[in-house]
């Protein structure tokens, strides 16, 4: 079209040349301003109507729109998996409404909220003097003999080729063996301090202490043939740690110390995990004098992490493409937290201290038991590594509401378990006996679900739920009163037990 106008421009005399010329200019600003128009009556429709009805999310949700739409992962979806796909992320990007819908039935929860309502100063003041604190860079070994403690170091390979770290407080009483959650390590054990934390106290009653540590977390991401930077390494979820980690460090363990039986503490997936190796290996059960759950998770229909849910629509498709692209550890600084901190936390200088962890966005966070000033230790230790799979795993028995196996999709299934749904764990089998802790406010085990997993359990012999308004998931681990609130009952326990 411009070399027609050219050649006829050529043969115009001047002042008809600098008319025609004009006149062109104008046309062309007609159709751009038309153009401009047509293309924000229809773009901005939605998102118009989204910014009156959800002011306060709009400002995310076009930042969500943007990465989403622009992520490689996305786009290669879109080409290949078809309606399921643009289903998803139709729902994901178009509207607020549809972002939560996304992310499940219930509400984003916000972590900074009126309920949650604080003296922000108080606050910041409290982190700060608690950043010169040299914990949040000493290593998990050197904290424990800072602490007052003897350590250990212990390596086992696990029957699939993972070399698992293992750290030990020798103590001259039976044998506790504590097991981390998602994204954790054996530093959750430690890093409350000598005051508070669960392995300090135990060594200071004299137990035998060990702190396992699962495949892909900072201290145990090695394997005989693969390396972490290989996507094969990271093709594991809890199914793997419980049937073949937990066993091999419970079986070491047991044949250090001599002893035929040890207690087992598990936190979050720490209790996942032990729920696993008990219905699908249950000769392990006799190798268990008791096994404390804080905060048990198993079924999850009512689980409330923002992050976890994201995972649930479409998971398989997810873990197709991660495959594909080779990206297989959770990466804390990716895209996908940080809109989620705005949403969650919004904008500002609390929001930046307290929401910029990976774990405490997935698991959530209340006031009343958070040391602040212990943050920046935590920081300093957490999150830990993981693969996507273990999310993806835990976004699908949401879906699924099932305690079972990992979906790879019908055709996938039917090759691997035999039948077109995963197989589910036969939870029935866990003779162990079992007590469980938990609590109203902890986004990552729900009551409801606590309690579908009580009535399946053969030998729960107790359970506890923590009577206090917003103790969350972290709690169970870190809290200011965990002594007294956690601490003397798991001591009853476990002299009951031995
Ligand atoms: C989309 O990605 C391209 C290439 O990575 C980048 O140059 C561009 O700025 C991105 N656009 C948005 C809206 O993020
Ligand atoms: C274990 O017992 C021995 C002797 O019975 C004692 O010397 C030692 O201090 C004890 N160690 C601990 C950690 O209690
Ligand atoms: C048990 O420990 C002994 C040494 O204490 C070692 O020789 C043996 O290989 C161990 N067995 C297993 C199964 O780890
Ligand atoms: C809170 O953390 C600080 C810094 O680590 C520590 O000194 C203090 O003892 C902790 N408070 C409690 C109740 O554990």
């Amino acid at each position: 079209m411009n070399v027609r106008l050219c050649t006829r421009l050529k043969d115009l005399r001047s002042d008809q040349f600098t008319r025609a010329v004009m006149f062109y200019h104008s046309c062309v600003m007609v159709y751009k301003s038309v153009f401009v128009l047509i293309l924000s009556l229809c773009t901005c429709h939605s998102q118009l109507l989204a910014d009156r009805l959800f002011p306060n999310l709009a400002a995310s949700t076009r930042e969500i729109t943007n990465t989403l739409t622009n992520h490689s992962l996305f786009k290669f979806l879109t080409k290949t998996a078809g309606d399921v796909f643009a289903d998803t992320v139709y729902s994901i990007t178009r509207i607020p409404v549809a972002v939560v819908r996304a992310i499940g039935s219930i509400e984003v929860p916000s972590i900074i909220n009126v309920r949650n309502n604080v003296d922000m100063d108080r606050i910041l003041a409290e982190y700060a003097s608690g950043l010169a604190n040299e914990d949040a860079t000493l290593s998990v070994d050197k904290l424990i003999v800072k602490y007052g403690h003897p350590v250990e170091k212990h390596e086992v390979i696990t029957e699939d080729g993972y070399v698992l770290t293992m750290f030990r407080i020798p103590g001259n009483g039976s044998v506790v063996f504590l097991m981390h959650g998602l994204l954790g390590s054996a530093d959750d054990y430690v890093i409350a301090g000598p005051e508070s934390s669960l392995a300090c106290l135990l060594a200071n009653d004299g137990y035998d202490v060990w702190l396992g540590n699962a495949r892909g977390n900072k201290h145990s991401r090695r394997h005989i043939s693969l390396a972490p930077s290989e996507a094969l390494f990271w093709d594991f979820s809890w199914h793997e740690i419980g049937n073949y980690d937990l066993p091999a460090m419970i079986d070491y363990t047991l044949n250090t110390t001599d002893k035929k039986s040890l207690q087992y503490i598990g936190h979050s997936q720490g209790t996942t995990s032990f729920f696993v190796m008990g219905s699908q290996r249950p000769e392990y059960n006799a190798k268990i004098d008791l096994m404390i759950a804080l905060s048990p998770v198993s079924y999850m229909s009512h689980q409330r992490s923002p992050p976890v849910r994201l995972m649930a629509p479409g998971t398989s498709i997810i873990d197709t493409t991660l495959k594909s692209f080779g990206v297989y550890e959770i990466l804390p600084d990716s895209q996908i937290f940080r809109i989620l901190r705005r949403l969650m936390c919004g904008v500002g200088p609390l929001s930046q201290v307290l929401c910029s962890n990976a774990l405490l966005l997935t698991v959530g966070f209340g006031f009343s038991e958070l040391n602040v000033t212990n943050l920046p230790v935590i920081y300093g230790h957490v999150p830990s590594g993981a693969s996507v799979k273990q999310l993806a795993h835990f976004g699908q028995e949401i879906l699924s509401g099932e305690f079972r196996q990992y979906d790879y999709g019908p055709k996938e299934n039917k090759r691997k378990y035999g039948s077109v749904t995963p197989p589910n764990y036969p939870v029935e089998k866990i003779s162990a006996p079992v007590s469980l802790f938990y609590s109203n406010d902890d986004w990552m085990s729900h009551p409801e679900d606590v309690d579908k997993l009580y009535k399946r359990l053969v030998n729960c012999i107790d359970i506890y739920k923590i009577p206090h308004e917003q103790f969350n998931h972290l709690d169970f681990i870190w809290a200011k009163n965990f002594k007294s609130i956690i601490f003397k009952r798991v001591k009853k326990l476990l002299k009951a037990f031995t």
